[in-house]
């Protein structure tokens, strides 16, 4: 029998619901706080800058959230997303292991972002705001969410960190093309970026405080934040679903799920349906979260309270943190340059569940040069991330001796990071040094709060 390669569902066939993991989790809650009353953060903390249609999934204790048909509408245009076995890759690794990814690179903006984009611009749009304002990394939240706006008749202001706005200046031009406004953060268009000016590369952190700043001051926009909270993971757990269903048509069941974390959001979504299963009993599996050496929050960073973004306007997030104004060096993975993490992924890796491991830039271009002369797709460098770790757990089959299923998490392409494709090639790509010191210093500054558990 021919081998199969890509496995593909129907549009009937995208899920109907999200997979909410917050009632599963084990342990106590460990609930956000106000940092003015130490109290846990309730819809009132929230509701200056996000819609309550969204408040309720944040905190949701149901673990099925219906999605609204007019989401699941804007979703067919890219959903479901495919399943492949990387058979090419097999071979050439001399691997025992069965590799499949799956890939969300093809949605319009090219990567999982718009799973959630859509989601909260749809609960904004019926709760009449009329623009969102955001912060991007490398540019793909910030291009889901122009996309979603143009879909649902907002408006939409972008800050884009400014390492990436001048590495990635045809992600502007998409956001733009979408009709969106994009700044360069830090800027002097807020009290949070004319404060952080010295910064002249910008961070995710920061890039939130202007956005938030905004938000706050005017009743018609409102926030979005593209990873980290728990609605946010909550929208991207299509990817998992339809993958349990793709899974089961190859007839495999993974042993090890992998992912690229920044704030936690394709890894939720890929991981958290299978997460469950394991929690409830039914399942064992290994998860493996991948991170930048030069961001390693989940690996070097504090298991704390802290802050959201770099100025500390956010609830205080139970969560693993390099310190809210830390400012990582710069890297091209701009998605995976947050100082923090989701908290629902911390607790995972403090109770043990997930493993996380941190790479250098340039062994993760490696693998994605790698996976596109065998596979052809051009990696995004934040699931390259996830790439390098796969490949070390095909290794690790080898040597083994086993018939490992490793499936992991291709997120988006990177068809718009060929500048950093370029410096690799030509040798000039830096491995940028992460510093203890920095962290050290960063972490005396964080909030007095209670030690979580
Ligand atoms: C392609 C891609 N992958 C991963 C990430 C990291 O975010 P998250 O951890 O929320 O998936 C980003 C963020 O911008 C991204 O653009």
């Amino acid at each position: 029998m021919a081998e199969q390669t890509r496995y593909t569902l129907s549009e009937s066939e995208i899920p109907t619901s999200w997979v909410n993991l917050l009632p599963d989790l084990p342990g106590d809650p460990v609930p956000p706080l106000n940092p003015g009353t130490m109290a846990p953060a309730g819809p009132d903390d929230l509701t200056p800058i996000f819609p309550m249609g969204l408040i309720l999934q944040e905190v949701s204790p149901e673990p099925e959230v219906e999605i609204p048909e007019e989401v699941r509408e804007a979703y067919k245009l890219w959903r479901p997303s495919p399943l492949f076995r990387a058979r090419r890759l097999e071979r050439a690794l001399d691997t025992p292991a069965r590799i499949y990814y799956k890939y969300e690179g093809g949605s319009p903006p090219g990567s999982h972002k718009p799973n959630s984009a859509v989601a909260q611009a749809y609960e904004n749009r019926e709760a009449g705001i009329e623009r969102l304002v955001t912060e991007t990394g490398a540019g793909q939240w910030g291009s889901a969410l122009a996309l979603a706006c143009s879909m649902f008749d907002l408006e939409c202001l972008v800050y884009m960190v400014g390492a990436s706005y001048d590495q990635k200046p045809y992600r502007r031009s998409m956001m733009e093309a979408w009709g969106a406004s994009v700044i360069r953060s830090p800027s002097d268009t807020t009290d949070a970026g004319r404060a952080q000016a010295e910064h002249t590369t910008g961070s995710l952190g920061i890039a939130i405080s202007e956005a938030v700043e905004v938000a706050a001051q005017d009743e018609r926009t409102n926030y979005a934040l593209g990873s980290v909270l728990n609605h946010v993971c909550l929208h991207q757990t299509v990817i998992g679903q339809e993958t349990i269903a793709q899974m089961e048509m190859a007839g495999d069941e993974p042993d090890v799920v992998v992912g690229c974390v920044g704030g936690g959001s394709n890894f939720a979504g890929l991981a958290f349906p299978y997460v469950r299963r394991v929690l409830r009993g039914e399942k064992q599996m290994r998860f493996v979260a991948a991170e930048p050496a030069a961001c390693p929050t989940l690996t070097r960073g504090a298991y704390r309270y802290d802050f959201g973004d770099t100025v500390g306007m956010t609830p205080l997030l139970p969560m693993y943190t390099l310190g809210h104004d830390f400012v990582p060096p710069p890297v091209h993975a701009g998605g995976l340059r947050y100082h923090g993490d989701s908290p629902i992924l911390c607790g995972l890796v403090k109770a043990g569940v997930v493993e996380p491991r941190a790479y250098a830039q340039n062994e993760t271009f490696e693998a994605a040069v790698r996976f596109a002369r065998e596979e052809a797709i051009l990696a995004a460098p934040e699931p390259a991330h996830a790439i390098r770790a796969v490949m070390d757990e095909a290794a690790g089959a080898r040597e083994a001796g086993e018939e490992r299923v490793i499936l992991f998490g291709l997120c988006g392409h990177g068809n718009f990071d060929l500048s950093a494709y370029d410096a690799y090639l030509a040798g000039e790509l830096e491995d940028p040094v992460f510093s203890e010191r920095d962290m050290e210093d960063a972490l005396a500054r964080l909030p007095k709060a209670p030690a979580i558990g």
